[in-house]
């Protein structure tokens, strides 16, 4: 065995660990990035969950799926004619999975680029020693003075009901299923549930959902939460709310084989669900599997998330957690603004994350993007606020492009006019929303937006005069 010396090693190549692994490089240090994450055909495929099971092919089937309805319905509006409309899964899947592999590849050339060490395999602590830790990988020791773990995280699974990936499906299996099924069963209508869904309900799917609280998106604010449930409910994705599930079974042989969920619905009722797949969405789990975390005394939560700080500092001396292993929400671009921060951290700068204006995108049609805090949240904390909302059905680029259902909602503190919040679903939302953050990050106050030039006919109006609606003047409503 032979041992490599490293000024920072970091284990996980997904967007917490190779941003970090970049940013280190960046700072002048020796950097190694170890990551497991296997190609179909054995070889690497760096970018994690994200890349491989997550953000990326999701979005790549949401487009595919999106063009198809669009096809579909919205194209006889605009007069254009099509016949004989079909989808082959087979190619939609190709070319998700060709998206996944340019985005690998893309990260194996900024490793290069970088001049990053690169293994490919399972990262575990051998022990602490006194030029910091020893860490395994396939046959090697590697030796860093720094480690930065980011192990990202597992789909949880129902108790008694393990992912077989072809009935019972996670994130993973909910990313490649072969043929539209007819039937479609979703348990917990959260992001992954309401993405999935919405990809195999556009493709013919009967979806239903399953939720276990009585509320939708009880994270999101209210009003807008309400706005795109109606929308779902009118696009045919069947919700239903506080229902407990009970005994899933894979039943039926052959091509007639499919899963059974049992279920209470919210009035009490005995129900059964028929489906031919069953995507469980339940949230995730942090990931330490395989890191011998006993070996040093790596200390875990309850919920077997690696314990940090603020600033990603575990209890250990040098070593960094950050990404969906730690606290806070399991958000790629969280885990990017960590994985920089931890790098500048070691180099002695002040690595800064604002908690505050992490934006979240769901990615459904229409799109639900938000900043800040949520009505609900102010009126428990007792803060006194100011909200306007403009509507997607005043604004003509909205009509243009035939798009025109929700809202931008601005939350402004009463006294002072900063911003609190902003809520949007709607058309491009996940575009719309950087605006807010910045202006969030700066401090700005609702009259800020509300004063700047936007471009005409944009969506980004909707925001300036959601933004004017906070003092009751909207122009165009
Ligand atoms: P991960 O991306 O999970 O990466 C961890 C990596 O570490 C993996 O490659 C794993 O194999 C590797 N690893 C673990 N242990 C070891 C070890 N001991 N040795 C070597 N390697 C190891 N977030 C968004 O912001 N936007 C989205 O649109 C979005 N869509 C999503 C869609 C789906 C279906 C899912 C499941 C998630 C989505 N997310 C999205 C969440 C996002 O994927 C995660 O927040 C993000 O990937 C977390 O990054 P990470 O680096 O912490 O961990
Ligand atoms: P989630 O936390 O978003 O939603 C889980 C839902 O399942 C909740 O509504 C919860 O109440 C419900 N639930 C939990 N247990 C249940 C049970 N036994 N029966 C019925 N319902 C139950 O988790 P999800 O969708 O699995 O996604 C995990 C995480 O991945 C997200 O929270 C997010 O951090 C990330 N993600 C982000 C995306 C994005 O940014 N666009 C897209 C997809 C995932």
């Amino acid at each position: 065995m032979s041992t490599k010396n490293f000024d920072v090693i970091v284990i996980g190549g997904g967007p917490g660990g190779y941003i970090a692994a970049i940013r280190a490089a960046q700072l002048g240090f020796n950097v190694a990035c170890i990551d497991e994450w296997k190609n179909g055909k054995g070889g690497p495929a760096p970018g994690g969950t994200c890349t491989n099971v997550g953000c990326i092919p999701s979005k790549a089937l949401l487009q595919s799926s999106e063009h198809y309805e669009h096809a579909g319905h919205a194209f006889a509006d605009h007069g254009i004619g099509l016949k004989d409309l079909s989808i082959d899964v087979k190619k939609m899947l190709a070319r998700k999975d060709g998206v996944v592999k340019q985005n690998n590849d893309g990260i194996l050339y900024l490793f290069k680029k970088n001049k990053i060490a690169f293994f490919h395999g399972r990262g575990s602590f051998v022990k602490a020693t006194e030029g910091g830790y020893e860490i395994a990988v396939n046959d090697e020791v590697l030796l860093g003075k720094q480690v930065v773990l980011a192990t990202g995280s597992n789909a949880r699974a129902l108790p008694g009901t393990p992912f077989d990936e072809e009935f019972v499906l996670s994130n993973d299996g909910a990313l490649r299923i072969g043929e539209v099924p007819a039937k479609l069963g979703v348990i917990g209508s959260g992001v992954i549930g309401l993405e999935m869904g919405s990809v195999w309900r556009r493709l013919g799917a009967e979806v239903t959902v399953l939720e276990g609280l009585p509320t939708f998106l009880g994270a999101v604010d209210e009003q807008i939460a309400k706005e795109a449930h109606k929308a779902f409910t009118k696009q045919g994705l069947k919700i239903e709310l506080g229902v407990k599930v009970g005994e899933i079974a894979v039943t039926g042989k052959g091509a007639k084989k499919g899963v059974s969920v049992a279920y209470t619905n919210a009035k009490g009722e005995a129900q059964t669900l028929a489906v031919d797949k069953l995507i469980v969405s339940i949230g995730r789990v942090p990931n330490t599997i395989g890191l011998n975390a006993e070996a040093v005394g790596l200390k875990l939560d309850e919920r077997g998330a690696i314990v940090v700080d603020d600033e990603c500092r575990t209890n250990l001396p040098g070593v960094w957690a950050v990404g969906d292993v730690v606290r806070g929400p399991m958000l790629a671009h969280k885990a990017e603004e960590e994985g920089v921060a931890v790098a500048e951290r070691i180099a002695g700068q002040h690595g800064h994350v604002n908690f505050n204006t992490i934006p979240w995108v769901i990615y459904t049609s229409p799109e639900i993007a938000w900043v800040g805090q949520t009505e609900q949240q102010l009126k428990a904390a007792g803060r006194a606020y100011k909200a306007g909302t403009f509507p997607f059905l005043a604004n003509g680029r909205a009509r243009a492009l035939g798009d025109t259902t929700g809202m931008v909602k601005f939350l402004a503190d009463a006294a002072t006019d900063e911003i609190l919040g902003v809520h949007i679903v709607g058309p491009m939302a996940s575009e719309l929303i950087s605006e807010a953050v910045v202006a969030m990050e700066f401090k700005a106050s609702a009259e800020d937006i509300a004063r700047i030039c936007h471009a005409h006919p944009s969506l980004s109006e909707a925001t300036k005069e959601a933004a004017l609606a906070v003092d009751k003047r909207t122009l165009n409503f």
